[in-house]
């Protein structure tokens, strides 16, 4: 879809409802162009938890392979599902979730007859304890204005036991301009500043939100949402890996995190 109006990026609040309705439209309008770009490095079939490239075959962050198998798996913000796909290998039931139609398009497109639901992330349409795992590779997290609220869902419709994984920009990385080269290394905003990035049109509505927690505001979200947290996860940029994506480049990999995997249990 083509925008007919350059965005203004500025800083400012955005709730809910706006945050939602901008990734909405942003990941429709941006879908084709996101799995033409990335759709290779993800691969149609890998769990990859972030542009650093760790993958869950080797990662085991979900859990010892053995308990995937016969696993329901609820996949959040899952784009075009390769990580389900990935998952439904093993032998779990994943079920892919995501706001954007044209994301979830491209899931079809993909194939593999992983179930597939339209919704967000702040309202699953499913019943309480219905899935043994929940898991997000960037999906919804990062974007949502009330990252509780999404977290009290995800607990509600997990088993006692489940683990809910998800993964999302590192925070140190909001102090530093989103550039992979060189000036993507000199800090130019505060940490502690948690107003979001906001993309807006010419009558100032939000079209694209980006949310910033610090490390301690997302440990706890994660304890006011229900939940245990395990390990935290910082990805290191590995030696094989020399595709920029955005921002992360092999430069600042090497430098700066630029992922965190937060690893939680419900544990009643
Ligand atoms: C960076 S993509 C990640 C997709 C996939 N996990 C991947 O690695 O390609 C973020 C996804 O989150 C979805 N998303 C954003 N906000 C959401 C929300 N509130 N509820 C559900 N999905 C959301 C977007 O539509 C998009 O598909």
């Amino acid at each position: 879809m083509i925008q007919d109006f350059e965005p203004e990026a500025t800083r400012r609040s955005a709730g809910d409802a706006e945050s939602s309705r901008a990734s909405r439209g942003w990941w429709d309008r941006n879908a084709d162009e996101y799995q033409t770009e990335h759709g290779a490095f993800l691969g149609d079939d890998r769990f990859v938890w972030g542009p650093e490239g760790l993958d869950e075959a080797e990662a085991g962050l979900l859990g010892p392979a053995s308990l995937l198998k016969g696993a329901d798996v609820l996949e959040i913000g899952a784009g075009a599902a390769q990580c389900s796909r990935w998952l439904a290998a093993q032998g779990a039931r994943p079920v892919a979730l995501d706001l954007s139609h044209r994301q979830l398009q491209h899931a079809l497109r993909i194939g593999g007859g992983i179930p597939l639901v339209e919704a967000d992330a702040g309202s699953l349409p499913f019943r309480d304890e219905s899935f043994d795992l929940a898991c997000s590779a960037y999906g919804a997290v990062p974007f949502v204005a009330d990252p509780v609220k999404v977290f009290r869902e995800v607990r509600r419709v997990l088993r006692p036991g489940g683990r809910w994984v998800f993964s999302v920009t590192h925070p140190l990385r909001w102090a530093f301009p989103d550039e992979p080269g060189p000036e993507g290394l000199s800090v130019s905003a505060s940490y502690f500043d948690r107003t979001p990035y906001v993309e807006q049109d010419e009558r100032g509505r939000a079209v694209y939100v980006e949310h910033h927690r610090t490390i301690g505001d997302r440990v706890r979200d994660v304890v006011a949402g229900g939940f245990r947290l395990i390990d935290l996860v910082e990805p290191e940029w590995p030696a094989w890996n020399s595709q920029e994506w955005g921002g992360w480049s092999p430069l600042r990999g090497n430098l700066i995190p630029g992922t965190a995997v937060f690893v939680c249990v419900r544990d009643e």
